[in-house]
This record gives structure tokens, C-alpha cells and sequence, in this order.
């Protein structure tokens, strides 16, 4: 056996499913962090959280299904029901590969906090201002980032004064304008209004998902995405991603149906310097929202040059033509290589914390 040193295997949870309108992304995302994770140093055990919140480590068989309705289906046989006081006994560490509410909100992190588990990206707090356009849009202007003029319109104030709240957005919007639940994902419940008559049904279908509506200023121009990844501390940029999207916007169909948008990364039509301003941009947003261990932030290049930052997210997709992935791959990293990264970053950030991180 000499020169052989046997690890330990570090059992990571890869909770995947989940309670939010992203439970399906999320199924992809786990599945392929599962799939990429270095068996060497990691053992990959899959927890499903299902739609009431509770957890089940599902066998290998259950995360090559279609669909959460398909796991949900088969839990009860072939899962095993884990209470969340001992989750910390079946797995060392979380790879959350939840999406949306209580996925990438605050919520589960706090659940994870109380339990002593590390987990990757951001905490509580970062992770709820992820989620929360509204707040983080207020904190990212104090921080002196470009972000887009809106307002916001909560559901209560639709109900009982709708004449006050047309008369407030025609007052301080021209069309089009955009229109979205202030905390989702994954485009869900946005529309860009380019009709008066269109913007009670596009605030019923926002608040449909939020008790409270943003309106923003339609921007014109050329979205991007970067991932930020922290390494010994220190956040950067893996890579910067432009879009053009097939529909009018980043529709979810565009988001995940193979083959529906254009991606480039690096930027194509982007002029360099604006790629090195979204580079400064998006890791001072980063900052600004106290995020941790990697995050999405997404903006828009105005054709004036101006860099505005739309949508600051504490976590990612984990598909294979995730931006994580495709810029990681850009930048030379296979799958396993960055899955691993982005675990031991956050397993040093979780030993260096003070209480909560
Ligand atoms: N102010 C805006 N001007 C123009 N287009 C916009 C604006 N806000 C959003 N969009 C379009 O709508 C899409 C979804 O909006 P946004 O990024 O706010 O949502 P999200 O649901 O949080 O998305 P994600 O899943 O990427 O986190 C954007 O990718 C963009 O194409
Ligand atoms: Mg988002």
C-alpha cells in the first residue's frame, strides 16, 4: 500500500425537486450534478424533497425519471423517508440544486444552518436577496449599479384602487414596459406589455406567483449572463455568456427547450469594453449582495454601451447547457472538475464562518 492514501469519501446530498414552479429544472440539474460528481472523492447520495417539503433519499433508478411526478409516484416503494433532524446523518455536506422559493431563498439554507450541514452558495440572508427583485435592486442602486427603473405593485393595492395603479405605471412608463413577480424564476409570469389593454391580465399573471408585482422600463439591448465562482475568497468571473433569445424575450421555452436560443460565450457583437465593465459589474453586484460560494448575474448592454444589471440569482441551473457548465467548459473545466471546485470553496467557506454564514 505505500504511497496509496485512502480518503475518506465526502457524502454529498444532492437535493433536487423541491416545492417551487422550478421543481422540473431542478430534476435536471440534480440528475447531472449526480451524474458528474467524482466518485473518487464524493459520494453522490440524491435526496428528493417533494412537494410538501419533506425529504427521501431516492436510489439512482428514481433520478433518471422524467419527471418529479414520476419520483413522487414511486417514493413511498422504492425511497427512503428522511426526517430533517437526521438528514445530518445520512449526508456530510448539500449541494442544493433547488430552484426558487424555499430552494434558493433563504429557506432551505436556514434549514441547513440549523441542522450544521455546509451547503453551496449563498446564505440566508444573499440567498433571499437572490431570490427578491425588488430588494436587491434597492441595495444594488445604494452600491451605485446600474439597474432598471421600476416600481413595484403589491396585490393588495391592485385589488382595491387598479384606476391609481394604471394611472402610476402610464405616469412613469412608456411601451413597452415588463412586468414580473417580484420573487421567480425562470421567466415564470413575465411579459413585456406593448398594449395598455395588456397590463391587467400581465399583472394578474405576476401576481399569480408573488403577492406583489414589478414594472420595469423595457430595456433594448443585448442580454448576458456570467457565473461568478469564489475562489480563497475571492469572486470571479468564469465567463461571460451573450444571448439572443428566438422569442420577444428569455422565455422558459428558450431557457430549456435544446437548440431554441443562440449562445455565445464569449460575447460575439458585445464590444470588448463592454465585456471587461460586465466583468466589473457583476462581481460588484456579487459584493454588494453579501453573495457566496457562486452565483448567476444576469444585465443588459444598452446600445449606448451602459451595463445595467437585471437579475442577480445565488444559484444556477445545473443542466448540461447550463451557463455553469457551458462556461466552465469555455473555460476548460470538465463538469467533475468544477462540481468539485465549487464543493470544496464552499465546504472552506462554511469552516471559516461565525454562526450563520
Ligand atoms: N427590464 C427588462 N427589459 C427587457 N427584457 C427583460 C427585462 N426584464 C426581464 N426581461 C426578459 O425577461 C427574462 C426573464 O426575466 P428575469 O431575468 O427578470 O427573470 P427570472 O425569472 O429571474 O430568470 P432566471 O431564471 O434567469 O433567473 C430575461 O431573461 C429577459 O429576457
Ligand atoms: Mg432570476
Amino acid at each position: 500500500m505505500k504511497g496509496f492514501i485512502l480518503m475518506e469519501r465526502i457524502r454529498v446530498g444532492i437535493i433536487l425537486g423541491g416545492l417551487s414552479s422550478e421543481k422540473e429544472v431542478s430534476l435536471n440539474s440534480g440528475r447531472n450534478v449526480f451524474d458528474n460528481l467524482d466518485r473518487e472523492r464524493y459520494e453522490p447520495v440524491p435526496v428528493f424533497m417533494n412537494s410538501d417539503g419533506a425529504l427521501w433519499i431516492i436510489p439512482w433508478q428514481l433520478v433518471s425519471q422524467n419527471t418529479t411526478a414520476d419520483i413522487a409516484d414511486r417514493l413511498e416503494r422504492e425511497a427512503g423517508r428522511v426526517a430533517y433532524e437526521d438528514l445530518g446523518r445520512e449526508i456530510d455536506f448539500a449541494f442544493i440544486a433547488l430552484h426558487g422559493k424555499y430552494g434558493d431563498d433563504g429557506c432551505i439554507q436556514g434549514l441547513l444552518e440549523m441542522l450544521r450541514i455546509p451547503y453551496t452558495g449563498s446564505g440566508v440572508l444573499a440567498s433571499a436577496l437572490g431570490m427578491d427583485k425588488f430588494m436587491q435592486q434597492k441595495l444594488l442602486e445604494a452600491s451605485g449599479i446600474a439597474v432598471p427603473r421600476s416600481l413595484v405593485v403589491t396585490e393588495c393595492e391592485w385589488r382595491q384602487h387598479p384606476g391609481a395603479v394604471r394611472d402610476r405605471i402610464a405616469a412613469r412608463f412608456s411601451l413597452p414596459f415588463v412586468t414580473k413577480p417580484t420573487r421567480e424564476g425562470s421567466s415564470v409570469g413575465v411579459t413585456i406589455v406593448g398594449d395598455p389593454a395588456l397590463l391587467d391580465d400581465a399583472l394578474e399573471k405576476a401576481l399569480a406567483w408573488d403577492t406583489s408585482a414589478l414594472v420595469e422600463e423595457y430595456l433594448d439591448g443585448t442580454e448576458f449572463s456570467c457565473i461568478i465562482l469564489e475562489r480563497h475568497g475571492v469572486p470571479e468571473v468564469l465567463g461571460v455568456t451573450e444571448i439572443h433569445p428566438q422569442d420577444i424575450f428569455y422565455t422558459y421555452d428558450d431557457k430549456y427547450m435544446p437548440g431554441r436560443c443562440r449562445k455565445f460565450t464569449p460575447p460575439r457583437t458585445i464590444p470588448g469594453d463592454a465585456v471587461e465593465e460586465i466583468r466589473r459589474e457583476v462581481v460588484r453586484a456579487y459584493r454588494a449582495l453579501g453573495f457566496r460560494s457562486y452565483g448567476r448575474i444576469d444585465g443588459f448592454v444598452l446600445s449606448d454601451g451602459r451595463v445595467l444589471v437585471t437579475d442577480p440569482n445565488s444559484s444556477s441551473g445545473m443542466a448540461p447547457s447550463s451557463f455553469f457548465f457551458e462556461q466552465a467548459a469555455e473555460a476548460g473545466m470538465l463538469p467533475s472538475m468544477i462540481a468539485g471546485e465549487l464543493i470544496e470553496g464552499a465546504i472552506a467557506i462554511h469552516k471559516s464562518k461565525k454562526g450563520p454564514l
